[in-house]
């Protein structure tokens, strides 16, 4: 049976996408000897649900049910800015920009997270985080350079970053290759296009 890893995420801007390649440069640039693997900003992506693999005969039913979920939600603004880290700033692995988003995202990605689940993907256990990825700790990184991210981070104000309309969601294919992960968009299930208004950002 041929299976594939996948996920499903919105894809960013291509102005957001800029404007976290020259944060990811700013920290490069003040941790140039700590070993952080850096994702390339055109594999940011906001995460929804993380499917890990996926028959390939399961494709067609997983894309009917992503779009039945998503066609059920308008159109909604996501803010994006400040810098922080899993599992804290204390302890950096994965160095991130939060999201902000009206109730909709989270109300979007449990549809999704339920829809997903009914199809027999294993339910996330975590809480819903919303954040864009930029960085991960080396797993040999010792506590002085781990230390140094920490540091690095508290000391970087990066504030608002931008904010931009959510169209779609996408289901990406992922293949993990030596020199970096490969994301392939498979499918795109459209939000209803709103009203423009209705959605307002949380105020910051
Ligand atoms: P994150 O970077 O937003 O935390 C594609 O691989 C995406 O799926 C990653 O960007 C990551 O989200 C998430 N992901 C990868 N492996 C995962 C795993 N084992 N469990 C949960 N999420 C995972």
């Amino acid at each position: 049976m041929s299976v594939i890893r996948a996920f499903i995420a919105i894809e960013l801007s291509l102005e957001i996408q800029n404007k976290l390649d020259q944060v990811i440069q700013l920290l490069r640039g003040n941790l140039d000897h700590v070993a952080v693997r850096w994702v390339p900003a055109e594999n940011i992506h906001l995460t929804l649900k993380f499917l890990g693999d996926v028959s390939l005969t399961n494709l067609e039913i997983l894309k009917k049910i992503l779009q039945g979920e998503v066609a059920r939600y308008e159109s909604f603004e996501i803010s994006v800015g400040d810098l922080g880290a899993f599992p804290s700033i204390k302890r950096p692995r994965v160095v991130w920009v939060k999201v902000q988003a009206p109730n909709d995202l989270a109300q979007l990605q449990r549809s999704i997270e339920d829809g997903t689940t009914r199809l027999g993907y294993s339910r996330e256990e975590r809480g819903f985080s919303p954040h864009l990825t930029l960085g991960r700790v080396s797993r040999n990184a010792d506590s002085r350079q781990t230390n140094q991210v920490g540091e690095v981070l508290s000391a970087t104000q990066v504030g608002f970053l931008g904010a931009m309309r959510v169209p779609a969601v996408q289901l990406f294919r992922s293949d993990l290759r030596p020199s970096g992960a490969i994301y392939t968009r498979l499918f795109s299930a459209s939000l209803k296009s709103g009203s423009g208004s209705s959605n307002p950002i949380s105020a910051r």
